[in-house]
């Protein structure tokens, strides 16, 4: 990794432009739903804030818990001297980076969501900003994490361009989305043998909508859905290499999640801006 001497971050700003919102994390039974606009985007993730707060912060609620370690172990390089993790959320993303001697600056566009990050991590660094269009200087970091959050970004190439720019020749960007091949379609239950059944199609960018209500807790889910070539493209246009993927496995920690040992839940990416 590049040493700091070499990053530039002194133009971060503190406040930001609106850009655009929506979600992901375990994405739940997938359903169609009609795209709000490009003013609704923009508020979906603040309107679910608080509903997001207690679904992240619920210890082994969600599928975060038990894939973690995988992309922190086999995906994440050796901590840098700058990361910025795009979409930081509530802050746990960043809060784990920081548990393993990562510099992060979690970039986020709901202003709920940006502040309970820095009430929870007081010592770290979170701007409220819009990550396809990042008031962060070419050149000022060496890691960027954009973890279940390219497909709640309303212009997803434009944050994959924005990561190209503020990375160091040599930096790395790391990525967790859910894998395509769930986006088009649903398990028939929670089974470990339960069934998957194709209702979408696979190709291009779809809207979807959806809510799960589990344990007690409930979340709207907003974003796109992507075919792996889409993300592909985006990372080519930016002048990304990629140089792994990864399809893991669930760690055993929650045990609803056996069928996912049978079918990829997310897809790993590190890339290499040369
Ligand atoms: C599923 S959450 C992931 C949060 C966190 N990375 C995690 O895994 O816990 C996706 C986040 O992306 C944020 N987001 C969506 N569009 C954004 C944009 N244009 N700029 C910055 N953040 C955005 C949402 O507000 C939301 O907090």
């Amino acid at each position: 990794m590049a040493p700091h001497r070499r990053i530039n971050i002194s133009s971060i700003a503190r406040t930001t432009a609106p850009g655009a919102a929506r979600t992901t994390a375990e994405r739940p039974r997938l359903r169609a739903g009609p795209y709000r606009g490009a003013v609704a985007a923009e508020t979906e993730w603040e309107d679910e804030a608080e509903n997001w707060i207690r679904w992240a912060r619920t210890e082994g609620h969600d599928a975060y818990w038990a894939y973690r370690t995988s992309f922190f172990d086999r995906i994440v390089p050796a901590a840098g001297a700058v990361t910025v993790e795009l979409g930081c959320g509530e802050g746990r993303v960043s809060r784990d980076l920081r548990d393993r001697a990562h510099h992060p600056i979690g970039i986020e566009l709901s202003p709920t969501l940006v502040g309970q990050a820095m009430a929870a991590d007081p010592g770290g660094r979170y701007v409220r900003a819009d990550a396809s269009r990042l008031p962060l200087a070419d050149g000022c970091c060496d890691l960027v994490v954009a973890y279940n959050s390219l497909m709640d970004i309303a212009d997803m190439e434009a944050a994959v361009a924005e990561a190209g720019r503020i990375l160091i020749p040599g930096g790395r960007f790391c990525v967790c989305v859910t894998h395509p091949i769930n986006e088009a379609g649903r398990f028939d239950s929670r089974a470990a043998d339960a069934r998957f059944v194709v209702t979408d199609t696979y190709f291009g960018r779809r809207r979807f909508e959806a809510t799960e209500a589990r344990a007690g807790l409930t979340m709207t889910f907003r974003g796109w859905s992507y075919a792996l070539e889409e993300y592909a493209r985006a990372f080519e246009r930016a002048g990304f290499l990629i140089e792994r993927i990864a399809e893991p496995r669930p760690d055993g920690s929650i045990a609803d999640l056996e069928r996912w040992h049978r079918l990829p839940l997310f897809l790993h990416i590190r890339a290499v801006r040369p």
